[in-house]
């Protein structure tokens, strides 16, 4: 690990690293992770709009509706895309649109984490967090959901990662071995 933490270490001096995928993905947790371990700044999307508005997702998006919550996310990605330094994770809608994806691409790369319907089931059952599962957290709905979206999940992805089955440390250490091989290619 301490090969890959020096070189980490550097890459988030001027990047940010942005995790992107389905709700329940385990975007948060991983975040929250790997900028304890690299020592930088957690930024969660989410957590940054309900700040600045000062109301909860459900009641931005009951009282506002959708585009006014998609037009702060963007908002939002303006910002972070002037620093580095961050692991930012994305809500699930996020890179949807192609803007923000550019915004994230500016200043580092598009993690997607992936998991089956039935693991997202099984961890987003319990929340009533998120409005757009709201009556439908079914295998179904969420399958049908990630299919939906699935194209641009991976078209905005510089590395895909899938988390089933895997530890919180397990999908850490191969987000950066990714990382530094998408480096070696050249592609960072
Ligand atoms: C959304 C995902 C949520 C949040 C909002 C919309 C989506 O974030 O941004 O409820 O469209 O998939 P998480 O993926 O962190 O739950």
């Amino acid at each position: 690990m301490e090969k890959r933490k020096d070189w980490m270490t550097n890459y988030l001096k001027d990047h940010n690293i942005a995790l992107t995928g389905f709700m329940g993905a385990g975007k948060s947790t991983v975040a929250k992770t790997l900028s304890k371990i690299f020592g930088v700044k957690y930024i969660e999307t989410d957590e940054m709009i309900v700040q600045k508005e000062g109301m909860t997702i459900n009641e931005i998006f009951a009282k506002f509706g959708e585009p006014h919550f998609r037009n702060s996310e963007t908002k939002i990605l303006e910002e972070l895309s002037e620093t580095g330094g961050c692991v930012i994770s994305c809500g699930g809608g996020t890179v949807m649109k192609d803007e923000n994806v550019e915004l994230l691409r500016k200043n580092g790369c598009i993690v997607l984490l992936t998991a089956t319907p039935e693991t997202i089931l099984e961890r987003v059952k319990d929340s009533d967090e998120r409005p757009i599962l709201k009556g439908h957290k079914d295998v179904d709905f969420i399958g049908a959901l990630m299919e939906k979206r699935r194209e641009s999940y991976e078209n905005a992805a510089d590395i895909i990662v899938p988390t089933d089955e895997k530890t919180i440390d397990e999908v850490c250490t191969d987000i950066v071995d990714a990382l530094m091989d998408l480096e070696a290619g050249g592609d960072v």
